[in-house]
């Protein structure tokens, strides 16, 4: 029985929504002749060149070009400057935004640039916001920048009554291919839910309410969902992950998502996407420091990442079949807590030695890599804010990369150098192996020291992978600002999703996307986590399909809507109710949109 009707819960709640966020192309719309609050130019460092900075130029009888000659706006990378009022354009003001080096420029400078240019903008509500993509931008280049600009307008409100970013009513992008912008909204949508997640407090976002929110995404993008509680975890003997989880009165998940691109023959899946989802990190026993305890609600990132990622791109409907495998635990001092000296038999049969209880994240993943083993994918993708040592290595913006198969890390790293984020691979040397031999236990969860401390955590994962090719991305430094950037409010970043989106869309971007994804969307759902069964229905007289799901006292309608001519290379979806249509949401975040 439907009780009432409402829009999914997103956050916690649907307070402070747009009631539009659209993102669209209007490619042969002239930037002089476009009506809007804000256009958005870009510019590189040496003058107005020949793009449409020099159109603009032009149409402002050479305003650009003078104060580019007196040293007022440089090009230089994410410099922002706006130009109120200026005469000859019909939008109510131009911001230049910068982009460095012209023979620098690449996909990275365009989502920050736009970035930036979209965070500048979003302090105040605009009803329409227009940036021209330039004549020479590569389809890449111009899905970077759209979803950068999808991700500047969003900063770190979710508790704020009163906003510091309102997203633009809509978004125009000038010379730009449809296509190209449909799947720049579908990146930056993706990357803001990561976002989302890691922002969201750890009294909300904890293991259940991750699993709800992964439940809603499934469904909303076709992506198979199971939801392990623990007594299912008991029954498939991850005794590591509940381990950790023994010292919260949170009780643990393990979410496992499945998509089937076309095309995507057979069972072994491509590749298995495994995220650390710690919602928060105490330290356990090892209890940690209140100052290094403040931000470990980011420690669910790199979960966030691989449901981010897994979401997009299934709404991309890219040729893959993938797997998403995230646990969930809450590592805190209970009364049950585990304890130092503790032996635990991980799924696999390898025993660990708990020598430090904040060193929680390898043992959740011991088990759910060992989950993932079982299905036989062919590759492996860990994604963890998983060591202090890594960030003390590379720093708060570079991820460190550690892999059993080195052309598998190259594909990582190459597709990470695409978008513009940065990755390092450290060394796995067989001596590191030694630091982790226990004298009671097959391997015990920490190093000797605290030297080379990112390096043995990956080792420590290694045993579990069961020879796969494998790459653990240590993201402790990358996925959380703590100070804002030109580009951002600071908080989650949504590190990752960009590259592992690349990493795995195919050949997308040369050309169209034909068939919709997975015929019949639907969500599975273990283990009594739904109030409500899931039903499936056929919207009366309507061509698409409906799957509807419940959570809550919750029952949602969703049509799989075929790409409409506003919204190319998209899949919108209706909410419905007894056949009646109520609103349109884009899939990956569930923005409204106008139908
Ligand atoms: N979640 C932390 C790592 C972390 C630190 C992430 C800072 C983001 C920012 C992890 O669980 C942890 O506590 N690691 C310990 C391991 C040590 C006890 C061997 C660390 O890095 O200190
Ligand atoms: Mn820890
Ligand atoms: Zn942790």
């Amino acid at each position: 029985m439907v009780t009432e009707f409402s829009i999914p819960p997103l956050g916690g709640s649907s307070a402070g929504r747009p009631d539009a966020a659209d993102i669209v192309a209007e490619p042969g719309t002239a930037p002089e002749a476009v009506t809007a609050d804000a256009l958005v130019v870009f510019l590189a460092e040496g003058g107005v060149g020949s793009g449409a900075a020099a159109a603009i130029d032009a149409a402002t009888s050479g305003l650009l070009g003078r104060l580019a000659a007196a040293g007022e706006i440089t090009g230089k990378r994410c410099e922002c400057v706006p130009i109120l009022a200026p005469g000859g354009l019909r939008a109510g003001q131009l911001v230049v935004a910068g982009i460095g080096k012209r023979e620098e420029f690449d996909a990275g400078t365009a989502y920050k640039a736009a970035a930036t240019a979209a965070r500048h903008l979003a302090g105040r509500p605009r009803s329409r916001v227009a940036f021209v993509a330039e004549p020479g931008w590569t389809p890449r280049q111009i899905e970077q920048a759209v979803a950068g600009a999808a991700t500047g307008m969003v900063g770190q409100d979710l508790y704020r009554a009163e906003k510091k970013r309102s997203r633009f009513g809509s978004t125009v992008w000038l010379g730009a291919a449809p296509d190209a912008v449909a799947r720049g909204r579908l990146l930056g949508d993706g990357v803001n839910l990561a976002r989302r997640l890691v922002n969201m407090a750890p009294d909300d976002l904890y293991p259940q309410s991750f699993a709800d929110e992964a439940a809603v995404v499934a469904g909303r993008t076709g992506m198979q969902i199971e939801i392990w509680d623990e007594d299912h975890l008991a029954r498939e003997r991850c005794r590591a992950l509940l381990a950790v989880a023994r010292g919260s009165s949170r009780p643990p998940r393990l979410v496992l998502l499945r998509y089937r691109g076309p095309g995507a023959s057979g069972d072994r899946p491509d590749v298995a996407l495994v995220g650390k989802g710690v919602t928060f990190d105490s330290g356990g026993l090892s209890l940690k420091p209140s100052e290094s305890m403040l931000t470990m609600k980011c420690d669910m990132a790199g979960a966030a990442a691989m449901l981010a990622a897994a979401a997009t791109l299934a709404a991309l409907a890219a040729p893959v079949h993938l797997v998403a495998a995230v646990g969930l635990v809450e590592n805190m001092t209970g009364p049950a807590a585990y304890k130092l000296g503790d032996v635990i038999t991980a799924r696999s049969g390898t025993t660990i030695e708990i020598h430090n209880t904040d060193a929680e994240g390898r043992v959740v993943l011991a088990d759910v890599l060992d989950v993932v083993r079982g299905l036989a994918p062919r590759r492996i993708v860990d994604a963890a804010t998983l060591t202090g040592a890594c960030m003390v290595a590379l720093g708060h913006d570079v991820a460190g990369l550690f892999t059993n198969d080195q052309g598998w890390c190259d594909a990582i790293a190459a597709a990470a150098r695409t978008v513009g984020e940065p990755v390092w691979q450290l060394p796995m040397y067989p001596d590191y192996d030694d630091q982790i031999k226990s004298e009671v236990a097959d391997i015990k969860n920490v190093g000797d020291g605290r030297w080379g401390g990112a390096i043995t955590a990956a080792k420590f994962l290694e045993r579990f992978v069961g020879g796969i090719p494998w790459t653990h991305v240590d993201i402790a430094g990358p996925a959380f600002a703590e100070k804002p950037r030109p580009w951002t409010d600071g908080g989650g970043t949504g590190f990752l999703v960009r590259s592992l989106v690349e990493l795995l869309r195919g050949q997308q971007g040369s050309r169209q996307r034909s068939a919709p994804p997975n015929g019949a969307p639907g969500v599975t759902v273990m283990a009594s986590q739904l109030a409500r069964p899931a039903a499936v229905n056929q919207r009366r007289g309507g061509p698409a399909k409906v799957s509807s799901f419940g959570r809550g006292g919750l029952h949602l309608g969703i049509v799989r809507r075929p790409p409409s001519p506003r919204h190319p290379g998209d899949s919108r979806w209706d909410l419905s109710r007894g056949g009646r249509v109520r609103a349109f949401f884009n899939p990956v975040e569930g923005l409204p949109v106008a139908p």
